[in-house]
């Protein structure tokens, strides 16, 4: 095993390093709906698999261009008494919100895409505001404003997404300041097309301005509320920032994030438990006139060649299969070692990191996504996810703390992470926790308090079946945010557990669902699988439930007993249930 970790070492500097020196870009992203005549379509996310694994089936799919085309979509619909779901053309949500239909039977919901949504973006240089129809993709939007000498100032770190989309879903970056980092709070207005009565054509279109109740429950609606055809944003005049990132040890900060936060714009932190580090970014707002050109190309959303994506896939199964927690520490060790050399993907001129601060544009330094974008030429390298290639499959947890308990929340993982540091080299191996920040919001369905984000993610098996190392240490975690911390998921990532109870954690819950009586009276905007993950239902627990985040254990059944995984305790957070390898036990209960 201690050979495995070694030669894994190796293996990882010699693709890394080896392939920092190919170009960029790539063959483009899947789309996500296929088609076949009347057998109907199928709805893929940009992973290739939803949280429960089934596909979903959808009877047609409508492409509007333009808002009244949408109108035309959604007034079908419910003409017919169809269900029906708005999907952009990226599909980058976990969560499977997106389908419409009810489970095992969607042979009367019907999809409405917003990939050819995309031609208008208006911007109002007086009133500093843009107006872009929702099937516009972030990076177009963002070059559009950055060219009128404006700048948008929150958004993802992800730029592959749609303007309607990462709102309904309160996408976020990082920022205490202003209106701060969610991008919903940013939104100044936006039309929604909703069912109507047959008199009004059984659509309509309603426009909603910035005073008016309904926006806080439009601007963040997972989609259920109607089919969003504009969002009006507001801008701020052009800037550029300065990055600078200090590696450094993580004794204290959960007692230094408060002021790093309000003390830097942009500040984000990312902190590696095994490797007992914390990245600290120093991200500031700069004047237009401070000299600088560089990019924010983020490392983990870089092109990587299809032939090194295998690789490392493969590689991380080699030692899953040899439970070697020494191989992934060591190819952690490695993978930060490399991020700091190349400061996680930072540029000073276009091409190469050459040292802090890097100043660049808002436009190129706040969201990243090269691996999109594809010149003809190139068809070996993808986004290491790409669901084509057998590449990364990784599950994505991602807690929203009220920041008053994420203190109390890093000391108790650090107290987990001190009985077996070695338990936590998993998550390191990709981007540890990313820890950002976002403001109190008036969207119902944000966030009613200044908060902190935490995202980590790690391994998830090809089969749904299959135990994974140190799972239950993931468990742990995971319900210790959810159910400890009150940490609230995020709409478009998590597994389904996360959701449990996830209604009685907002304030104005019910204000949402009344807007929805409101809008949607029939329903149709809704399906099985949005009601699931906005009531938080809890699924009928089946054998291996927990494996993959669909139940909580309660019984021995809901892990893998044949493969020595049972259902027990927390270690640190004892109200946690968790799936646990204990491969003694197993001839305990076979001989039992
Ligand atoms: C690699 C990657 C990185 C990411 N990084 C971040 C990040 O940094 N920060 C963050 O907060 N999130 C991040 N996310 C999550 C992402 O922001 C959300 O998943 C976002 O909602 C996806 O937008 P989309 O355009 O792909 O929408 P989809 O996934 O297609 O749709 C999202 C939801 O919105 C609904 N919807 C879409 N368009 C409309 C419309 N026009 N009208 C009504 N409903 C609509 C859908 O029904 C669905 O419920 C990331 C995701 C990935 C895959
Ligand atoms: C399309 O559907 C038909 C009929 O159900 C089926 O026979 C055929 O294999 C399908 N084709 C593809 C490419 O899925
Ligand atoms: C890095 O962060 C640590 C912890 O906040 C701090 O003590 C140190 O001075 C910082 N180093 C630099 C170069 O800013
Ligand atoms: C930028 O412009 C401001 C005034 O517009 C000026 O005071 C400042 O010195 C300039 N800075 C640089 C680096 O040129
Ligand atoms: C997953 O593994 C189980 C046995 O462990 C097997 O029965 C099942 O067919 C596999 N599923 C897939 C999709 O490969």
């Amino acid at each position: 095993m201690g050979n495995h970790g070694w030669l894994l070492g190796f293996l990882l500097n010699f693709l890394l390093w080896g392939s920092a020196l190919v170009p960029i870009h790539g063959m483009p992203p899947p789309s996500p709906v296929q088609c076949n005549g009347s057998a109907g379509c199928i709805l893929r996310n940009s992973y290739g698999e939803w949280g429960d694994r089934k596909d979903c089936r959808v009877l047609s799919i409508a492409y509007p261009e333009t808002e009244e085309e949408m109108r035309l979509a959604v007034a079908q619909a419910n003409q017919k008494k169809q269900k029906v779901k708005v999907v952009s053309g990226f599909s980058h949500t976990i969560p499977k919100l997106a389908c419409p239909g009810k489970e095992y039977y969607s042979g009367n919901a019907v999809l409405i895409s917003t990939a050819k949504l995309k031609s208008t973006i208006e911007i109002d240089t007086a009133e500093m505001v843009v107006t872009a129809d929702s099937g516009v993709g972030l990076r177009d939007l963002i070059n559009r404003v950055e060219a009128a000498g404006l700048s948008l100032v929150a958004a993802p770190y992800w730029e592959g997404l749609s303007v309607g989309g990462l709102i309904s879903t309160g996408a976020h970056g990082s920022s205490w300041w202003g209106k701060g980092g969610a991008v919903h709070d940013h939104v100044v207005g936006l039309s929604l097309v909703v069912p109507a009565k047959e008199s009004e054509g059984f659509a309509k279109i309603i426009r909603l301005e910035a005073q008016d109740p309904l926006l806080n429950a439009a601007k963040v609606s997972m989609g259920i509320l109607g089919a969003i055809s504009k969002v009006k944003l507001s801008l701020e005049p052009g800037f550029k920032r300065s990055i600078t990132n200090n590696f450094t040890d993580d004794a204290h900060f959960e007692d230094e994030f408060m002021d790093h936060a309000k003390k830097h714009e942009f500040a984000d932190i990312t902190w590696y438990p095994s490797r007992r580090t914390a990245v600290y970014r120093y991200d500031d707002r700069v004047p237009l006139n401070t000299s600088g050109d560089g990019i924010n190309d983020f490392l983990g959303f870089q092109s990587n060649s299809i032939l090194t994506s295998k690789l490392l896939r493969a590689a991380e199964k080699a030692l899953e299969n040899s439970r070697s927690v020494r191989g992934k520490c060591a190819t952690a060790s490695t993978v930060l070692a490399y991020k700091r050399l190349v400061a996680n993907g930072l540029k000073n001129n276009n091409l190469i990191f050459t040292g802090y601060p890097v100043v660049g544009h808002q436009g190129k330094m706040q969201t990243s996504g090269s691996c999109l974008y594809s010149p003809s030429t190139r068809t070996d390298i993808t986004c290491a996810w790409d669901p084509r290639i057998n590449g990364l499959f990784f599950y994505e947890t991602t807690a929203i703390f009220p920041a008053t308990k994420f203190a109390e929340f890093i000391r108790e993982v650090k107290t987990l992470r001190e009985l077996k540091i070695d338990n936590f080299c998993g998550v390191d191996m990709y981007n540890g926790f990313l820890i950002r920040f976002i403001k109190a919001s008036g969207a119902y369905l944000g966030q009613a308090e200044d908060s902190v984000v935490v995202d980590f993610n790690y391994y998830r098996a090809d089969n749904a079946s299959t135990p994974r190392l140190n799972q239950d240490v993931w468990e742990e975690v995971e319900q210790m945010a959810f159910f400890k911390y009150g940490a609230k998921p995020h709409w478009a990532k998590n597994r389904n557990l996360a959701f449990l109870g996830v209604q009685k954690k907002y304030p104005n819950f019910n204000k949402f669902v009344a807007a929805k009586k409101q809008l949607d009276p029939q329903n149709i905007f809704s399906s099985d699988w949005s009601e699931a993950i906005l009531f938080g239902k809890e699924a009928e627990k089946g054998d291996g439930c927990a494996l993959e985040g669909q139940c909580i254990c309660s019984g021995d059944r809901h892990c893998s007993p044949e493969k020595g995984y049972f259902c027990r305790t927390g270690l640190v957070y004892k109200e946690a249930r968790v799936c646990r390898y204990s491969p003694s036990s197993i001839a305990w209960t076979f001989s039992n």
